[in-house]
């Protein structure tokens, strides 16, 4: 069995689509949905829970003459529980799964990842650019959400219940030019997207990445494997071969991730794997330091980088993600010896940038312009 807690009210895939369904048509309720959506957020109530650690293993009760209505007849709330959780992103009011859901088939609760995705891209002056973005595991939505309504979004995922709040999250806010894709990352990019009239293709990237000392250890969204690499070398390989083709070779990507490797010597295995597959002078390597580390119940904690002893304890101790933090830690405090007899002593929260005219950096925030 996953490392998870006990079942809670959860909103099945289907009743997420009928959702949808029963909205996309019929504008007053959709209104009155988001209206009812937006007071919840709004509340100080939600703060309090949306913000108080452990508090979201639990789904959110909002007061009963918000909560009723056209969010119960949606299946949003049931029995007093709102049944999702609510992330805003710029104006958009974003569904997705709490950390109360089966953690197989979860869709990614956080919006912290897609937010330094964004102020990435803002530093770099990606976000304006843009006609066309592609995110290769989109889950609800969070990083299309950052960019203007009118530019094109594709957001792909594995896995078909992030499709079904994908859809429901462009209902709700309107959004019409946003294509959500059934693709596994691990087979390429889907062949749907088709950029030939498109000057600036941005391509973005926050696969699963967690470091897991086994199978288990973590949800299904945040595997990354041992390393936390697996499907970040899948996007990787999915990016090169994409840049290969007629429209892709004009594309930028910007993948976030963790990387493990060594601080003294200026080593990381993510760089090093984008090395082995796209030319030097294509590749921008930033260690995030203005981002937290490890997320430890919601929030990102230690300095970017650390130890990856240090990283992989605090990570065991996060109580949205183990129901046993002792035997969450035993088990990291095993990998993180594995790694560091493998010569990985740290651990990086760090974006590949990968386009044309790059060139690598050491580490650091400030990023190279082309
Ligand atoms: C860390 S979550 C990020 C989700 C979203 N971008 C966000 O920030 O909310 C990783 C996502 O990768 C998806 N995923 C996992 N394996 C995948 C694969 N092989 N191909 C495509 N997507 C995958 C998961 O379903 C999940 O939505």
């Amino acid at each position: 069995m996953p490392d998870t807690h006990p079942p809670a009210q959860c909103i099945s895939t289907d009743q997420i689509f009928f959702a949808s369904s029963a909205l996309i048509e019929a504008r007053e309720r959709r209104e009155d949905a988001r209206d009812r959506l937006l007071r919840i957020v709004d509340s100080g109530k939600y703060q309090a829970w949306y913000n108080g650690g452990t508090m979201e293993l639990r789904p959110f009760a909002p007061a009963s003459d918000v909560g009723s209505g056209v969010l119960e007849e949606l299946g949003l709330v049931k029995d007093g529980q709102l049944r999702v959780k609510i992330n805003l992103v710029g104006e958009s009011l974003m569904l997705t799964d709490g950390v109360w859901v089966d953690s197989d088939i979860r869709v990614f609760p956080f919006s912290d990842e897609s937010a330094a995705i964004s102020k990435y891209c803002c530093r770099r002056n990606l976000l304006e650019r843009a006609d066309l973005v592609i995110d290769l595991a989109t889950g609800s939505g969070h990083n299309l959400a950052w960019f203007r309504r009118d530019v094109r979004g594709v957001g792909m995922d594995i896995n078909p219940r992030a499709l079904s709040y994908f859809h429901l999250n462009n209902v709700i806010n309107g959004l019409s030019n946003r294509t959500g894709v059934l693709n596994d990352i691990r087979r390429g990019i889907s062949n749907i997207v088709d950029g030939a009239d498109t000057p600036n293709i941005l391509i973005l990237g926050n696969l699963p990445f967690g470091l897991a000392p086994t199978q288990r250890t973590l949800p299904f969204t945040s595997n990354g494997g041992e390393t936390g690499v697996d499907l970040q070398g899948a996007a990787l390989a999915a990016i090169a071969a994409f840049m290969r083709t007629k429209f892709g070779a004009r594309a930028r990507a910007v993948l976030l991730g963790y990387s493990v490797g060594n601080s003294t010597d200026g080593q990381w295995q993510v760089l090093d794997l984008a090395r082995a597959m796209l030319p030097e002078h294509e590749l921008g390597f930033s260690i995030l330091d203005d981002e937290g580390l490890t997320r430890v119940d919601g929030r990102r904690v230690l300095a970017n980088p650390s130890p990856v002893r240090m990283a992989l304890q605090a990570a065991g101790a996060c109580r949205l993600y183990h129901q046993d933090t002792d035997r969450a830690q035993a088990l990291y405090a095993s990998l993180s010896d594995r790694l560091v007899s493998r010569g990985f002593s740290d651990l990086a929260y760090v974006v590949l940038e990968i386009g044309p005219v790059q060139r690598v950096l050491e580490s650091g925030r400030q990023s190279v312009d082309s």
